[in-house]
């Protein structure tokens, strides 16, 4: 069905490289320090007003700590990740055409969903609509969705349905930009099309708030070329809560949210936040990105979040028919069968004070400090900096209890098996008197 054609080529001539530069510098300096695909670690740390009653609809997502990104779209068709339409310029008219063939497995959905909850992880959060324009979700705004394409279906709704048969939280990604609408373009020159396409976002954002009963999650993103006032985010989140009074929403709508969202990075920034990340260098399916991280890289990123107080939110990029790689699915598969037994150093774990060992980090729920042993050194490990008296001590998988001594600041496990109990990532439950804190000689560097 075309749209607008020839609009948006008018739009597509005035869409010189430089223009387009200047919009990626835009959304790099207004919100992701380093260009918009790279870091989000430096996006705005929310502002100290957090959204109304913001640790009431936090908390449970503060336990979740661990949950699955989608990225899926027409774009998954080209095997050339989410941003192919942008970067190589398609023409719209032969984008759209994709639409025509991209028709999914009936059970995708329920795929990802059982794999989600065997990756040991409690929440998804899947793309309704990437800057692509195409909507997954059945919308009376356009004709550019799945349900009035190809595919026939609603496929928000089978993912909805999907990851509450699996008893995960439901979250929705929603791309602010938006390449196919032909008023995207215009809304800094012209008013009228801007009025015109803030109706179309809130009213798709208003569609998505009351066709699939109740969302967990609102995740915006790439709010370009407008700012606050221009996407008008305040109004649009207020409706976004009066219409789902118990959902969390992220920051990338440039107001403050309930969660910011660090990418491709786990670096902690104040408040609720969040790393989003791919487990190959790539959002969608592209063929031949073979550049998986291991499961104890990401591992080892997920505690990481843990420690720092905040969420994991880990990409798959399912191809068009809605099956998953290999890899994604041997990797996650490894992570959940460790979540199975090493799960309490994990969820509802707390911002932990214990930063210093590279061949360990720990995390933390009230008294109890959770090592995670990423090297394991063999029969002794010590620890420094510790300034709490030691209860108790165990390997938590197995429950069996380690040999421990407290020697100033030194606490030393002996006696531990010669080789590592589990490859990946071995972790020491520790009972404290009181909250863990370190104060090791390394600690010293951070003062200095
Ligand atoms: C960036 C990318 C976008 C991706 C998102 C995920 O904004 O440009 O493609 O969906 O990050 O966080």
């Amino acid at each position: 069905m075309p749209h607008f054609p020839f609009q948006y080529e008018r739009c597509l001539n005035q869409f010189n490289p430089s223009r387009r530069d200047h919009l990626k510098s835009l959304i790099a300096g207004a919100l992701f320090a380093g260009g918009p695909r790279a870091a989000m670690a430096a996006a705005p740390v929310p502002p100290p007003v957090s959204p109304p009653r913001h640790e009431q609809r936090i908390a449970w997502w503060r336990e979740a700590k661990f949950g699955m990104f989608i990225h899926w779209g027409l774009y998954s068709l080209l095997c050339r990740d989410a941003w192919a339409m942008g970067d190589e310029d398609i023409p719209l008219y032969k984008y759209e055409k994709l639409a025509d063939q991209f028709k999914p497995e009936k059970d995708a959905a329920a795929g990802w969903a059982r794999l989600a909850r065997k990756s040991g992880m409690k929440y998804m959060v899947m793309t309704a609509k990437h800057h692509e324009g195409f909507c997954l979700f059945n919308s009376a705004l356009t004709g550019y969705c799945a349900p009035k394409h190809a595919a026939g279906r609603d496929l928000v709704q089978e993912y909805v349905d999907a990851a509450r048969a699996e008893g995960l939280r439901v979250g929705l990604y929603y791309s602010l930009m938006d390449w196919h609408h032909p008023d995207w373009l215009l809304v800094r020159e012209s008013k009228t099309a801007r009025k015109r396409f803030i109706e179309y976002i809130h009213g798709q954002v208003r569609e998505l708030m009351t066709q699939y009963g109740k969302i967990d999650i609102l995740w915006y993103d790439m709010p370009v070329p407008l700012d606050a006032a221009g996407w008008e985010s305040e109004k649009l989140n207020r409706m976004v809560l009066d219409l789902q009074p118990e959902i969390i929403f992220n920051n990338r709508s440039l107001v403050s949210g309930d969660f910011s969202t660090p990418e491709q990075n786990t670096q902690a920034t104040k408040g609720d936040w969040e790393s989003c990340m791919t487990m190959n260098d790539t959002w969608g399916y592209v063929t031949n990105d073979h550049n998986w991280k291991s499961p104890h890289q990401l591992l080892q990123n997920l505690v990481e979040c843990a420690r720092d107080g905040g969420n994991y939110l880990l990409n798959i990029g399912p191809r068009a028919d809605g099956s998953v790689p290999d890899q994604s699915v041997r990797i996650l598969g490894g992570i959940g069968r460790w979540l199975e037994s090493n799960g309490a150093a994990v969820y509802g774990t707390q911002r932990c004070l214990f930063l210093h060992g590279d061949i360990c980090a720990f995390t933390r729920k009230e008294n109890t400090l959770y090592i995670h042993v990423y090297f394991w050194p063999g029969e002794t490990l010590a620890i420094g900096g510790v300034t709490t008296a030691i209860k108790s001590a165990k390997l938590l998988a197995t429950n069996r209890p380690v040999t421990f001594t407290q020697k100033g600041r030194q606490l030393i496990f002996t006696g531990l098996p010669a080789v590592a109990p589990d490859d990946l990532v071995t972790v020491i439950e520790v009972e404290c008197e009181s909250e863990p804190i370190q104060q090791a000689l390394s600690s010293l560097v951070d003062i200095f």
